[in-house]
């Protein structure tokens, strides 16, 4: 149905307008531009607002077993089949910094996906566990930060615990 594919569509262009100002957000902070930056992010957070209700509209949150289940078939694709071809074309391009880029989230979706396997297999022992992301790189590791980050090697100060 038409609006069914515009609401996809929606959600994906909000979701993208999120990331890049939040970006720009962080830059305008980085030039001192405390107003601009101070916009950017009261826009990216309207921008999730709409990405939410849209996504909601679309009926994309389901129960959250269901919703492991879409994003380990997210992330599959993506390790799969989305980034290796990506990787292998930035490579013929000698584009480096996409490589290295895509090359992350490659090796950080298969961990995610992991992960999300892991939590849905044993959903109703609703376990006691603590992730630590690797701002680098995405990596995620559960209970500790590591001395080194598997994926990208940075070092353990690297690591954030999101609870
Ligand atoms: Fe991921
Ligand atoms: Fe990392």
């Amino acid at each position: 149905m038409a609006t069914d594919d515009n609401l996809r569509a929606a959600v994906a262009g909000e979701s993208q307008a999120n990331r890049k100002y939040a970006a720009f957000a962080q830059k305008a902070e980085e030039e001192g531009y405390a107003a601009v930056a101070k916009m950017f992010r009261a826009a990216s957070e309207a921008e999730a607002i709409h990405a939410l209700s849209e996504m909601r509209a679309l009926g994309a949150i389901k129960t959250t077993a269901e919703n492991l289940k879409a994003a380990i078939e997210g992330e599959t694709y993506e390790f799969t089949s989305m980034y290796p071809g990506f990787i292998k074309e930035a490579e013929q391009e000698g584009n480096n910094a996409a490589k290295r880029a895509f090359n992350f989230a490659n090796e950080a979706e298969k961990v995610h996906a992991m992960l999300y396997q892991k939590l849905l297999d044993d959903l109703e022992s609703k376990p006691e566990v603590e992730y630590y992301l690797c701002t680098v790189c995405g990596n995620v590791v559960e209970n500790s930060a590591p001395e080194k980050c598997q994926i990208c090697g940075a070092s353990a100060k690297a690591f954030k615990n999101v609870g």
